[in-house]
């Protein structure tokens, strides 16, 4: 003991005690040697002894996440450690870990309470090494951060003029559950840690509903085992304690299992948590649930500030049952509550507590239903304290409810069964992400663009999505297009980039959007969604002969038409072309939609009015779409469909000689405001082929650019060369892969003949599917080459699902099979299947052509590079011709 006596005087905090009383504190005293990079503490534990350091070296760590630890002091021999512990009766705050190789006295919980805190003077110099400490924790502050935020001004400039998702690090790894127009977007463990600020919670609408809700053990987080939202409308975690102390007593790490199980209902989600206990004693369980409401609304949890808003409301608790209630700016009351059963312990405005005693080898239930609700200031009585009405059903029923609905859902799409299990799998994933994503509007579903940040009708994610679906489940073009309709331009309004008859880029319904702080409501902002509302009509009467529907619609297609005619091409160039009016509206309008996303090869960016390589081709499939549907519902039209015809006939001819870059031998991106060529190199040309714009001639020539080093990353094709000055294969529209993108360019590949290239981009995609979780292809990836990782690299704010990424496989799938209805569901034409050997053979069940469902099956060849050999094996409905064609006698038959 003599030696620690020693080593202990010459700490200088414990200078104020007498020998003797230092003596004491030596007889009580254990020495410890910790090895370098142990860990001496590990915050979340229990603690009961106070560390004096010796010798070494030690460092503490904050780690609220995995490899996520911040640094937080270092300290050296005459220091110590764990006393926020002791003086909390808290576990430990943070992490230390051993530096170097160090020698530590070790003090009790009773010698630290009684020798050191009730020495006057030992008490000041704990409190003065305190303070010191807390003034260097202000100081960290000033230090790199792990986030940095922009300047307002610029925030709202790069998410409402550029095109930018968010203002977020990354969110790569959450978990999505969604229902309706809700979802929950949570971390690994279940959580959505108070004050993220990457968006997760619960979600209604364009609200944030839930932005906090931290399940804990005491006050320690489980460690995740296992965690999935496979099913899309549930996830589960399966989750084991650190070491605890309970009642005293030690419970060792691993030794309870927590099971969280959250399932979506119709207007939130329940959540049912269990722990078992595996220990041979009783365990006092103490779950605790922290939570907080911000009812941001989605343009500020993307990063846009706003100076004014509305009021939170005192919480309301009552029984089991705490409301969060936030009173809009736009009149309209937001609310959460969230119902514990059994009735909690404690139950304050942002937290609750579940005790229990669990005993041996039982468990203990905690189910959570956490509701949200917006209601009109109409529908406000006097008298409303802010509590909600029950109105959820039953969890088990709504567990059978949404199984019911995904397999109706996958009952009413085409089946498609290939030779390979793996790409079953992920086809199955796609349609199930696709059921995930369906949104209502009024009465009408349709495709959500993306979660989290684009949960809404926009028109061209929605209309590309249905156009590529329509093989599989018609239905959902049918709504699309309704609403697209609805809310089809009507004025001449700059404030929302609005013209009489276009269709909207985004629809928003938040309270931003509601108090007209951003101009969502809708915003028009699009140059291509009109003629793609026409494509989809028309391709929609390809598959289906819904001559009724296309009725009700023609003064709306109509009026798309005079747009493309009247308000897209202002200047009467013959090509429509877009310059934002909108203070707050978006600079570049076609699908590259950042602000950079539109450059020439060099890096300059064009000057507005911009003409789009592949906003032409739409254009000229809306004329060529648009001449079909008129024949084909008769009423006289033919006279005008010749018109559209030769309409569309000229615009191919000047397309073919203004936007052909014949020194570079490819299309470039566009038309500038001088009319000159936009040549930067970029995937765009690859979806004009798509639309049969590209002169036979010159197909050759951009295959053979879309598939060259300098685009084809052997994940996909980039949307801009790697010899472009601006080449950033992380860039959103710079060198970045967007699988919708290349469904588009296969697709177009194929229409050219081009089948073992479309065959690469589809192996391409397919294996980078199998890389992501759940082989669900994220919105984007990124553009590095395939030779330098072993892995397609994930963009970090990518959203995922995405419907038109969830769309890319089953759409190059049937494309593979050459499925092209004409004659309003009445023919089937299958044009020139050539199916990678891989696929094996194909079976397709219930495909729907006109009112008739058809079986078909595809054969591998006998000789490679030939077409699959096609049979019909059943029909059920009126008969449809089914002809086998080569692609050569490919008359004008229906597009996409
Ligand atoms: P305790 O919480 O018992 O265990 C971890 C220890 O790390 C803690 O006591 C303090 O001794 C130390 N610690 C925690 N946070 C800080 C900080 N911000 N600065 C310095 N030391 C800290």
């Amino acid at each position: 003991m003599r030696s620690t006596e020693r080593a202990l005087a010459q700490v200088p905090f414990l200078a104020p005690l007498s020998a003797t009383e230092r003596r004491r504190i030596a007889d009580h005293a254990d020495l410890a040697t910790f090895p370098a990079g142990t860990t001496i503490v590990a915050r979340g534990d229990p603690g009961r002894t106070l560390y004096v350091i010796l010798k070494g070296r030690v460092r503490v760590l904050h780690s609220a996440k995995a490899g996520d630890a911040v640094p937080l002091a270092e300290f050296g021999p005459g220091e110590f450690f764990g006393e926020m512990a002791l003086l909390e009766d808290a576990p430990r705050s943070a992490d230390v870990v051993a530096v170097s190789p160090t020698t530590c006295a070790l003090l009790t919980w009773e010698v630290f309470q009684r020798d050191l805190l009730g020495n006057p003077g030992v008490a000041t110099a704990l409190l003065t090494a305190l303070s010191r400490r807390l003034r260097a924790l202000s100081e960290l502050h000033e230090r790199p951060q792990v986030e940095t935020k922009a300047p307002p001004k610029e925030r709202a400039r790069r998410i409402l003029r550029e095109g930018e998702a968010a203002m977020v690090a990354d969110i790569r790894g959450t978990l999505v559950v969604k229902e309706h127009n809700h979802f929950t977007l949570c971390d690994r463990d279940g959580n959505c840690p108070i004050g993220n600020r990457a968006g997760l919670g619960l979600h209604l609408g364009d609200t944030r509903h839930l932005s906090g809700y931290e399940l804990s053990l005491g006050r320690v987080q489980p460690v995740v085992l296992v965690s999935s939202a496979r099913l899309g409308y549930a996830a589960e975690q399966q989750l084991t304690n650190r070491d605890l102390t309970a009642r005293g007593r030690t419970v060792r790490k691993e030794t309870l299992l927590v099971s969280r199980e959250r399932l979506a209902h119709d207007s939130g989600f329940y959540e049912e948590i269990t722990v078992r206990n595996f220990n041979p004693f009783p365990v006092a369980i103490d779950l605790q649930l922290r939570f907080a409401a911000d009812f941001a609304d989605i343009f500020e949890v993307r990063g846009v500030s706003r100076d004014r808003r509305g009021a939170h409301r005192r919480p309301v608790i009552a029984g089991d049952t705490v409301t969060l209630i936030y009173d809009g700016l736009d009149g309209r009351r937001y609310q959460t509550a969230l119902t514990f059963t059994p009735r909690p312990t404690r139950l304050g405005s942002t937290t609750m507590a579940h005790r229990a005693q669990v005993a041996a080898f039982d468990e203990c239930v905690l189910r959570v239903r956490v509701t949200a609700r917006v209601t009109a200031a109409e529908d406000q009585g006097d008298d409303d304290d802010g509590r909600m009405p029950e109105e959820t059903p039953p969890a088990a029923a709504q567990m059978t409810r949404a199984h019911h609905s995904y397999e109706e859902w996958q009952a009413a799409a085409t089946r498609v069964v290939t030779g390979s299990e793996l790409f079953n799998a992920t086809i199955d994933r796609s349609l199930a992400d696709l059921r995930l994503l369906v949104n209502r509007l009024d009465d009408q579903p349709y495709f959500a663009a993306g979660i989290p940040w684009f949960a809404a009708l926009f028109g061209r994610d929605s209309l590309i999505t249905a156009l590529l679906t329509l093989a599989w489940n018609p239905d959902l073009s049918a709504g699309t297009l309704r609403l697209l309709a609805r809310y089809q331009g009507t004025r001449d309004d700059a404030w929302r980039d609005e013209e009489p008859g276009k269709i909207l880029h985004e629809l928003r319904t938040g309270e931003l959007a509601r108090t007209g702080r951003v101009p969502h409501t809708p915003y028009y902002g699009s140059i291509d969604a009109t003629p793609l509302f026409l494509v989809l009509a028309a391709a929609y009467h390809d598959w289906t002969g819904d001559d009724a529907l296309v009725r009700e619609l023609l003064p709306h297609l109509e009026a798309a038409l005079d747009w493309c005619h009247r308000w897209g091409d202002r200047d009467g160039d013959g090509y429509i072309e877009y310059a934002r009016r909108s203070g707050l509206g978006l600079a570049n309008q076609g699908w590259r939609d950042s602000g950079d996303g539109v450059l020439f090869q060099d890096g300059r960016l064009p000057d507005p009015p911009i003409a789009l390589v592949e906003v032409q081709g739409y254009l000229y499939a809306a004329y060529r779409g648009m001449a079909r549907l008129l024949r084909a519902i008769g009423d006289g039209n033919d006279g005008r469909a010749s018109e559209l015809d030769e309409r569309a006939a000229s615009l191919k001819e000047r397309f073919n000689r203004d936007f052909w870059m014949p020194e570079r031998g490819f299309y470039a991106l566009g038309l500038d405001g001088r009319k000159g060529p936009i040549d930067a190199i970029t995937s765009n040309p690859g979806q004009a082929l798509w639309t049969d714009i590209v002169d036979e001639a010159r197909a050759p020539a951009v295959a053979a650019r879309l598939l060259s080093d300098d685009l084809f990353s052997g994940w996909g094709v980039r949307t801009l060369g790697r010899s472009a000055a601006a080449y950033n294969p992380l860039g959103y529209h710079l060198g970045t892969i967007w699988p919708h993108d290349n469904a588009l360019i296969a697709a177009g590949l194929r229409r050219y003949g081009f089948a073992p290239e479309a065959n690469r981009i589809l192996a391409a995609l397919y294996d980078a599917a199998q890389e992501f979780p759940d082989y669900r292809l994220p919105e984007l990836f990124a553009g590095i080459a395939r030779t330098s990782y072993g892995v397609p690299i994930g963009y970090p704010v990518a959203c995922s699902p995405q419907a038109w990424a969830a769309a890319t496989l089953p759409y190059l799938l049937t494309e593979t099979l050459g499925l092209r209805p004409t004659g309003g569901g009445t023919v089937l034409d299958v044009v020139h299947p050539i199916l990678p050997s891989w696929l094996g053979d194909v079976r397709v069940r219930g495909l729907r052509v006109g009112e008739t469902r058809l079986e078909l099956r595809f054969r591998q060849p006998e000789t490679p590079d030939e077409p699959a050999r096609v049979t019909v094996e059943n029909q059920v409905g009126p008969a449809v011709e089914v002809r086998v064609v080569a692609r050569q006698d490919q008359s004008a038959s229906a597009h996409a």
